[in-house]
């Protein structure tokens, strides 16, 4: 059994709401048919894949409904978490979700799932990616007070989350841990921040992201091993529709 993580699908078997940067992006070209050949050729059924966010451009259940179909179909255990553009999850529906699911897609947003004596951790995070604008050469022209205020109020909530579920996962007696965000740890501007220093506080041995896509924005955070914990950007175009082994 391993497990295996990959972000990002923004499936739209039943909306034309992908956007057209998606649609003539040759990263994107069939990207569907070269991930569902990749997981059957890499995951057997005891494998977990994890997807971590942005599922669908559907707006709704309805208009996600073939693409979770897409999603079951897939070998191995499937467990979903949160991204910015997964409009028909609403936290306080998660409960629901995973009921009208049972048996056939785990989603997991403010708690843990257990993987061996791993705690698998997930909440969407959140990053800082509007309250600064930067020219080319990456050098800040403005600054958006309100935004950074918004943005503040959304660090808070989603650190917030997350430390709820690692509590949990440290109540219920695990020591080993794999966080799952959506957004990046950190912004282009920070070294590190409150979800790194929350990683570091709790052991973490890894910390799974998704949410940078195209080549200008893969190195947008941290990769690779920072004060003990390893950081791992899984978006699916920077995978080329991989999925990429965490643990095994
Ligand atoms: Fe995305
Ligand atoms: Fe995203």
């Amino acid at each position: 059994m391993s497990l295996y993580a990959i972000g990002d699908l923004h499936l739209h078997y039943a909306t034309d709401r992908c956007p057209q940067s998606q649609r003539k992006d040759r990263a994107w070209r069939n990207h569907e048919e070269k991930f569902r050949k990749n997981c059957q050729a890499m995951l057997t059924p005891e494998d977990v894949l994890v997807l971590a966010g942005d599922h669908s451009w559907g707006k709704n259940l309805e208009e996600c409904e073939p693409d979770f179909q897409y999603i079951r179909e897939l070998p191995g255990r499937k467990i979903l978490t949160r991204g910015n553009h997964d409009m028909f999850w609403d936290v306080k529906k998660t409960q629901a979700l995973n009921e009208r699911f049972a048996g056939e897609l785990t989603f997991l947003q403010g708690g843990f799932a257990a993987y061996g004596e791993y705690a698998l951790a997930a909440t969407k995070g959140y990053t800082f990616e509007g309250p600064f604008y930067l020219d080319r050469r990456g050098r800040i022209v403005g600054w958006d007070e309100k935004e950074e205020e918004h943005a503040k109020k959304l660090v808070e909530r989603e650190t917030g989350r997350l430390r709820v579920s690692l509590e949990a996962a440290r109540d219920a007696g695990f020591r080993k841990i794999v966080i799952f965000l959506h957004y990046p740890p950190t912004n282009i501007l920070e070294e590190e921040s409150v979800f790194t220093r929350l990683a570091e506080e709790f052991g973490a041995e890894q910390v799974i992201y998704a949410h940078s896509h195209g080549e200008s924005r893969f190195h947008d955070s941290i990769q690779g091993e920072f004060h003990g914990v390893n950081y791992r950007l899984v978006s699916g175009d920077f995978l080329k529709w991989k999925p990429v082994k965490i643990l095994d």
